[in-house]
């Protein structure tokens, strides 16, 4: 554990080792078709990128998961449980607690993220604001294990999963997530996630290609990620930023499409990439209410509340694990 400036603010770094990259990136490329996974897109500068994504206009779902947990933040508090420990995978900036800790009167707060430093300075952030909380950040890898720090306080655990961040995993790999929150909260506790809905294919397009060009900086940022942090030459102008949804598989795909024919060097070993060929590099999986709640049943919880924006592009969902 780490000691920080604020005495509610505990840390526990257990930041994977950097060769987790290495690792990830040669074998990745190895592969038919090649693909390396998401959460390689955040080091300090891919959540700041991913902040600003949030605020582009065609990007709809945090607006409408913000709404959702602003209009029913009472309802949300009540179905939580006051006194509970919320432990948020993925928090990122933890904006999105902001909206109904108040309500919730939490006994602690568990934010995890794989961006240690980014979560830091959320933490130190939250603290300022709600100097009565009680901060456990740990820097983890949820895809390895849901970790949580020790000395939590003895009492009913409730998962908060914004974002529709489950949609980037697998569908089986999605049901094994859960299955695993399921055992981390433990009975008695509860899930609070938010889960983006399949809709008309221009608003997913547009929300995955925005003109500012947020995306795409954030896509290629992992290409600068391997050049500045493995030994490569890898030239991220080199690629093009793709994403589009599929159809069939309910789910948006990003890919960094390469430019032309080009050998590229990482950690002594060489990569060929044909004009076109890409590099998977996201998929988000959108999920209907019904399919998300069936989901939901065989990881173990009770789906207790569904809530819809005024639109119905997003839902949030609350499911209790039973005692
Ligand atoms: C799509 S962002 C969502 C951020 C925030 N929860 C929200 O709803 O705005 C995904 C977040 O999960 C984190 N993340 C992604 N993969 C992770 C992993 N395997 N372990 C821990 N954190 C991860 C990222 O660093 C990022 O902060």
């Amino acid at each position: 554990m780490t000691a920080t400036t604020n005495p509610r603010v505990r840390f526990t770094d257990l930041h994977p080792a950097q060769t987790d990259l290495a690792q990830a990136v040669l074998s990745g490329l190895a592969r038919t078709p090649k693909r390396i996974e998401p959460k390689f897109f955040y080091d300090a500068q891919g959540s700041e990128l991913f902040e600003t994504i949030c605020a582009q206009p065609e990007y709809y779902p945090p607006d409408a998961e913000r709404e959702i947990l602003e209009t029913h933040s009472a309802e949300i508090a009540a179905a939580l449980g006051s006194g509970c420990v919320l432990i948020e995978p993925g928090a990122g900036s933890a904006a999105k607690v902001r909206l109904f800790l108040d309500q919730l009167q939490p006994s602690a707060y568990v934010p995890l993220d794989i961006s240690g430093d980014f979560l830091l300075q959320a933490a130190h952030d939250l603290a300022e604001d709600f100097p009565w909380l009680d901060i456990h950040a740990a820097c983890i890898d949820f895809a390895h294990s849901l970790r949580l720090p020790e000395q939590l306080p003895e009492t009913h655990k409730v998962a908060f999963f914004p974002g529709s961040s489950l949609g980037n995993f697998e569908p089986a790999d999605a049901l094994t997530f859960l299955q695993e929150v399921y055992t981390a909260v433990g009975p008695g506790g509860g899930l609070l996630i938010g889960i983006d809905i399949p809709k008309d294919q221009a608003i997913l397009n547009a929300a995955y290609n925005d003109a500012a060009g947020v995306t795409a900086a954030f896509n290629k940022n992992l290409l600068t990620r391997i050049r500045n942090e493995l030994d490569s030459d890898i030239d991220p102008e080199q690629f093009d930023h793709l994403a589009f949804y599929n159809t069939e598989l309910n789910r948006i795909e990003m890919h960094l499409k390469s430019r032309r024919a080009q050998h590229v060097q990482i950690n002594n070993q060489s990569f060929h990439f044909a004009p076109g060929e890409t590099i998977h590099t996201e998929c988000s999986y959108k999920y209907a209410p019904e399919p998300f709640q069936n989901m939901a049943r065989q990881a173990g919880f009770q789906p207790r509340h569904t809530w819809l924006d005024r639109r119905g592009l997003f839902s949030v969902h609350y499911c209790s694990a039973p005692e």
